[in-house]
């Protein structure tokens, strides 16, 4: 941890360099969302301490039974559909309006950074408001829900899958090799609201740092990188984004 540890100077420092900030990169995940109601993932409650990832999350899970993880998918949107974004998504809106090379890299599919506002997203894991054929590939988007327990394509019949990233799959090259482009030249990069447990976004904050970023994490709980980054912030983003601007 740098000299600030109080939280009070923490936030003063970093608003001074975000101010200052010719570029600036944000890693959200999960706990970004956690005030507007979406579970996180490995919390107490969290979505993987209820149910086996390796069942619902994974081509192999999809092509053994595709009714159970549809299941399971519509669950999510049922919960997600009434859901609004946070002060903390929309303190994010007015940073990309402020810093000229603003960068948002998400690793979460609630849609919740588009809702807000923010203009490009980079949405690593996917975004469960959209399908993807599973024969000729096409992607939609689709806020119907529930969908039906096997949806079809609209332009070849074959069945739709989630548009997202689950386990054991590759990210989409072209998406990660933004958001590495983004990490060579920021000055400050925020990491906010994630375990950072699940790679390749957990190393990216300490890329940028290696590359010379100000890295600063944004997080209820002390994590792997806590200590690494220049500063951790303890609290909910919620409170502390709107507090930089
Ligand atoms: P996790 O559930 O692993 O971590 C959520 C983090 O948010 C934890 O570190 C919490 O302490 C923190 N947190 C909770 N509420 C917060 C708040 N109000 N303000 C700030 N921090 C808060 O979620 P992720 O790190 O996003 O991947 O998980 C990464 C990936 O694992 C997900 O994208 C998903 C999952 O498996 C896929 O599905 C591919």
């Amino acid at each position: 941890m740098s000299a600030a540890s109080n939280r009070d100077e923490q936030i003063r420092l970093l608003r001074e360099k975000l101010a200052q900030a010719k570029s600036a990169a944000v890693l959200t995940g999960a706990g970004i969302s956690a005030e507007s109601g979406v579970p996180t993932f490995r919390g107490k409650d969290g979505l993987w301490k209820q149910y086996q990832a390796t069942e619902l999350a994974t081509p192999e899970a999809f092509a053994r039974n595709p009714r159970l993880v549809w299941e399971f998918y519509n669950w999510r949107r049922e919960i997600l559909k009434p859901l609004a974004p946070n002060p903390g998504h929309t303190a994010l809106v007015e940073l990309e309006k402020r810093i000229p090379r603003f960068t948002l890299i998400t690793q979460n599919i609630d849609g919740l950074h588009h809702a807000a506002g923010s203009e490009k997203v980079m949405e690593l894991h996917g975004n469960i408001w959209y399908v993807r054929c599973t024969g000729c590939g096409r992607v939609t988007e689709d806020r119907t829900v529930p969908l039906p327990e096997r949806p079809s394509c609209g332009s070849c019949g074959a069945l739709l899958r989630p548009h997202v990233v689950w386990f054991g799959e590759m990210l989409d090259p072209a998406i990660l090799e933004s958001a590495y482009e983004a990490l060579q030249f920021t000055q400050v990069m925020l990491v906010v609201g994630t375990s950072g447990v699940v790679q390749p976004a957990a190393s990216m904050g300490l890329n940028a740092k290696q590359q010379g970023a100000f890295v600063v994490e944004i997080n209820l709980e002390a994590t792997p990188y806590t200590g690494v980054y220049d500063l951790s912030i303890q609290g909910k983003s919620g409170e502390i984004l709107p507090l930089l601007l």
